[in-house]
């Protein structure tokens, strides 16, 4: 194993690590890969982890994952190589569950938190206000940063169709809360207690567009008082975006871009990578997730094919062996294609942040022991 290989330094150097990219690229398989590499090395390591393959959880162990954190047992991570020093941690985040908490530290009295938490908006606006899932993410790992348990925290993101969600949420956050029309609300209701009929015929147009899922008799009235509420701890939310902001921009912490190499994922990754060096956010290395590799024998005869058929015992048909040598010929093409996109992002992103390349599986990741693969190809620096 390359000692030298950029992930090893990462493991030894950060206290957290995280996967972002876009959607369905491989993050959640790369968190949990980077998690075991660490623990592979003797690292006591919490992975925060949201919505993992239901296969691959139950491969660790972790059937009923909760929100609670779950270690996993010792004789599953033994069997990879783990050492008796190194542990797994999993916690599966809970936007809800994080802004509640959030809820309770931030409220002034324990009355107006659970007026708050009571409101019948509130599981409506907590779950799909703009960047909350993201934020709630950050939350999560702020709350965790400093347990003395953990060597290393590996957070993995939301499935964001843009990476770019990720690290606007906290903004997006605050703006949504200080909006115009949050604010003509809150000062709508407190003026009046209530809503007046005049009020709500002059901006009804406006509020059904914007809320148009939320229906039912009072409504705007529930949502105005949940608003002022929200509004009560305002203040607590724009401080808790500013320490959010801060923590990402520390030596501690390290992104990990996952991408694909599909020219799309590749362009996404390039700015989300540029975006993060203008807000000084660590970058530590670029994952290029499912990556087709050359087939092993560049140019096979037909000889060849028919001695590889005969040896697996598959039975000859006279268009067996053209056919597999069209497959070969198109994996050769995927390759070559990967191999050009990729050395686009070579050469555009900042040569300081390394290029890590996983390849394609025949299966997805659903078990333990393929994870451990996973790490330890993360590990030696990527095929
Ligand atoms: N190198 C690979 N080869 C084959 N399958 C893979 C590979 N990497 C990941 N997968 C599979 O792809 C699927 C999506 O991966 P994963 O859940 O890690 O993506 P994600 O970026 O977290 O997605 P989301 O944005 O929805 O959270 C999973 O079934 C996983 O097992
Ligand atoms: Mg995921």
């Amino acid at each position: 194993m390359a000692t030298s290989s950029t992930l090893a330094e990462l493991i030894t150097t950060r206290r957290v690590l995280i996967t972002a990219g876009a959607g369905g690229v491989g993050k959640t398989t790369t968190a949990a890969a980077v998690a075991l590499a660490a623990a592979m090395r003797g690292k006591r390591v919490l992975c925060l982890t949201i919505d993992p393959a239901r296969r691959l959880a139950q491969s660790l162990g972790l059937e009923h994952m909760t929100t609670e954190a779950v270690d996993v047992r010792s004789e599953i991570l033994e069997a990879v190589g783990v050492p008796a020093s190194g542990s797994l941690t999993v916690m599966m985040l809970d936007t809800k569950q994080t802004f509640d908490e959030l809820v309770r530290k931030y409220s002034s009295t324990k009355e107006r938190a659970d007026k708050l938490l009571g409101n019948r908006l509130y599981q409506y606006v907590s779950a799909s206000l703009a960047g909350t899932q993201e934020y709630m993410a950050m939350e999560k790992l702020i709350a965790v940063k400093s347990d003395p348990r953990f060597d290393l925290i590996v957070l993995d993101t939301p499935p964001t169709a843009n990476a770019l969600d990720f690290l606007d949420a906290p903004d997006r956050l605050v703006e949504a809360l200080d909006s115009p029309t949050m604010r003509w609300f809150i000062q709508a209701f407190q003026s009046t207690g209530s809503f007046s009929l005049n009020l709500l015929a002059r901006s009804a147009a406006l509020v059904l567009r914007t809320l148009g899922r939320v229906t039912g008799g009072g409504f705007l009235e529930a949502l105005a008082e949940l608003l002022a509420q929200l509004n009560d701890l305002f203040g607590g939310f724009k401080e808790r975006a500013a320490l959010v902001k801060s923590v990402l921009r520390s030596d501690e912490v390290s992104f990990l871009l996952v991408t694909s190499p599909a020219p799309m994922s590749i362009r996404e990754v390039r700015f989300f990578s540029e975006r993060l060096a203008e807000h000084k956010m660590p970058r530590g290395a670029f994952v290029v997730n499912r990556v087709h590799m050359p087939p092993k024998v560049a140019n096979p005869t037909d000889q060849q094919i028919d001695d590889v058929l005969k040896l697996r015992g598959v039975v000859a048909d006279p268009d067996l062996a053209s056919r597999v040598g069209k497959a070969h010929a198109d994996a050769v093409r995927l390759a070559q294609l990967d191999a050009f996109f990729l050395g686009q992002l070579a050469e555009h992103a900042d040569a300081r942040v390394p290029v890590i390349r996983v390849p394609e599986f025949a299966t997805d990741v659903h078990d333990v022991e393929m994870l451990a693969h996973v790490a330890r190809t993360l590990e030696v620096g990527g095929v």
